[in-house]
This record gives C-alpha cells, sequence and structure tokens, in this order.
C-alpha cells in the first residue's frame, strides 16, 4: 500500500454492522453466554444454530437490549448498546436512549405476538403512528405498501385470528420493517409454524435479505441457512463453537459438537 494510500479516511462500510466483543451474561449462578464474539457486516445474513438452552435466544435479546450484558460490549452501527463510554468506564443510558437504539432493531419472534384486536394494516402502522408520531394517512400508505410486499396486499383488514399462521408471521415482519430498521432479528421464526406454511415466511425473509437487509436468523432450516446465509455461526454452551461460510460449517464441520448436532437435527427431520 502506498502512503498516499494508508492516509485514506477509513472506509465507513468497512466497520461491521454488528460488533460484538466478549458479551457475557448470567442469570443467577447460570452463566449463559460466556464471552461471545460476532460481526456482522453490512447487508449480510448470519444463521445462528446451536441445540436448545445454548443461548441464542439470550444473545439476540442482549443485541436489543431486552437483557443487560455482564461484561463485554456490543455496538450496532457504531453505536455502543445501552452504555455510554466515558474514559474507558461504561455509564448506562437513559432508558428513552436505549427505547431510541432499540428502536434501530427489528425483531421477529418465534411467536407471531400481533395486536389481536388491530388489523393487519393496523398492526404494522401502529408503531410508526404511537412511536414515531408520524400522521395517520402517510403511515397507513407505508403499512400497505410493507403487507404488499410480504405478499398480504389484499389482507390489510384482516384481524390476527382470520389469518394463519405464516400469514401472521408475514404480518409481524412487515410491522418490523415499518420502522425501518438498520438490522432485523429473528428467533425461530418458523419453529411455531405448521410445515406447510414455513416456505412462505423463508420467502419473504430471503427477498429482504437479497434487498440487502442485515440479518441475524435464529433457525434450524438448514436449507435456508445454506442457501441464504454469508455466515453459520454454530453455538453451544455459551460460547461460539465455530463459524464460517455455509459450506464449511455445514458442510464440513470442524467441531465434534458441531458434527453431533447437525446429525441430530437430520436425523429429527428425516424422522420428525
Ligand atoms: N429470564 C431468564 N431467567 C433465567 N434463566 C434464563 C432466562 N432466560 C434464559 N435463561 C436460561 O438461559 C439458558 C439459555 O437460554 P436461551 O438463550 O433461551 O437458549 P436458546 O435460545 O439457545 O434455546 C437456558 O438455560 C435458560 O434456561
Ligand atoms: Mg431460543
Amino acid at each position: 500500500m502506498t502512503a498516499a494510500a494508508a492516509a485514506e479516511p477509513a472506509e465507513p462500510l468497512a466497520q461491521p454492522l454488528v460488533h460484538a466483543v466478549n458479551v457475557t451474561k448470567s442469570f443467577h449462578h447460570n452463566e449463559v453466554l460466556k464471552g461471545i464474539d460476532l460481526d456482522v457486516d453490512r447487508g449480510q445474513v448470519v444463521c445462528l444454530l446451536g441445540p436448545s438452552g445454548s443461548g441464542k435466544t439470550t444473545f439476540l435479546r442482549c443485541i436489543n437490549q431486552l437483557e443487560t450484558i455482564d461484561g463485554g460490549r456490543i455496538w450496532v452501527d457504531g453505536d455502543l448498546m445501552g452504555y455510554v463510554d466515558r474514559d474507558g468506564k461504561l455509564y448506562r443510558l437513559k432508558n428513552k436512549e436505549i427505547a431510541a437504539q432499540r428502536r434501530e432493531i427489528g425483531m421477529v419472534f418465534q411467536r407471531f405476538n400481533l395486536f389481536p384486536h388491530k388489523t393487519a394494516i393496523e398492526n404494522v402502522a401502529e408503531a410508526p403512528i404511537q412511536v414515531r408520531g408520524e400522521s395517520r394517512k402517510p403511515a397507513r400508505a407505508r403499512a400497505q405498501e410493507l403487507l404488499d410486499r410480504v405478499g398480504l396486499g389484499d389482507r390489510c383488514t384482516s384481524y390476527p385470528a382470520q389469518l394463519s399462521g405464516g400469514q401472521q408471521q408475514r404480518v409481524a415482519i412487515a410491522r418490523a420493517l415499518a420502522m425501518q430498521p438498520k438490522l432485523m432479528l429473528f428467533d425461530e421464526p418458523t419453529s411455531a409454524l405448521d410445515p406447510e406454511l414455513v416456505g412462505e415466511v423463508l420467502a419473504v425473509m430471503r427477498e429482504l435479505a437479497e434487498d440487502g437487509m442485515t440479518m441475524i436468523v435464529v433457525t434450524h432450516e438448514m436449507e435456508f441457512a445454506r442457501e441464504v446465509a454469508d455466515t453459520v455461526v454454530f453455538m453451544d454452551g455459551g460460547v461460539v463453537v465455530e463459524s464460517g461460510p455455509p459450506r464449511d460449517v455445514l458442510g464440513n464441520p470442524q467441531h465434534q459438537r458441531t458434527k453431533t448436532f447437525l446429525t441430530r437435527l437430520r436425523s429429527a427431520h428425516e424422522h420428525p
């Protein structure tokens, strides 16, 4: 590299959107996260997998500050989540500031968590109107666009109970997108669905990925991980056991724990 090139300012896009360093979290004496490192570049999809109890949900909740971390640091788009760093000392942000950080992150859960007494379009427009103070008309117009995008443009006035689980989950995705998040977190978004409804939700997620959304997806859908993920992270017992491109982690795992997990997953898939 020439001296002139070295003096160029750092490429802003070179900084990962999510940068988590040595994240630890305990519940009472149960250390659930034992030093998790994770970088997610802009526009990348990370699939997080691992056995039940390995800390996947807790880690997503830490990124989104539904849990406070005990140690380590998490940055999203350069913002230190939950804290301000003054001369190396961390001070907790005010609730209002934390809420503002959380608004930048969309989360989709296993259970759809829609408001049961609101229609699909009202569910999607709710946060922009209530939280961001947008006026009703443009918020609803954008909600309509988002419902179109997830293939539910004709179900705007349906209530959650009138929709299938797959449709409800697509509304939940549209609702998260309505806040124009920088990052989307998915926690086993298809695990509660009947098998025939899984595909329509994964298709929406795949399109979102193709449109350049940065995503962290906890899933056991191997085909999705293989085809959509840039990086697969295998967690077990609160640590990252291995991570890398899907063809390595899924196709040629290096660790016995990963091999055992994948073998179990495949046999569960073949003999449900
Ligand atoms: N709010 C909580 N209070 C106490 N223990 C918890 C809480 N949330 C999760 N845990 C524990 O943390 C561990 C990891 O859970 P979780 O993050 O849900 O794992 P995963 O999503 O990989 O199945 C489990 O042992 C679970 O019982
Ligand atoms: Mg979980």
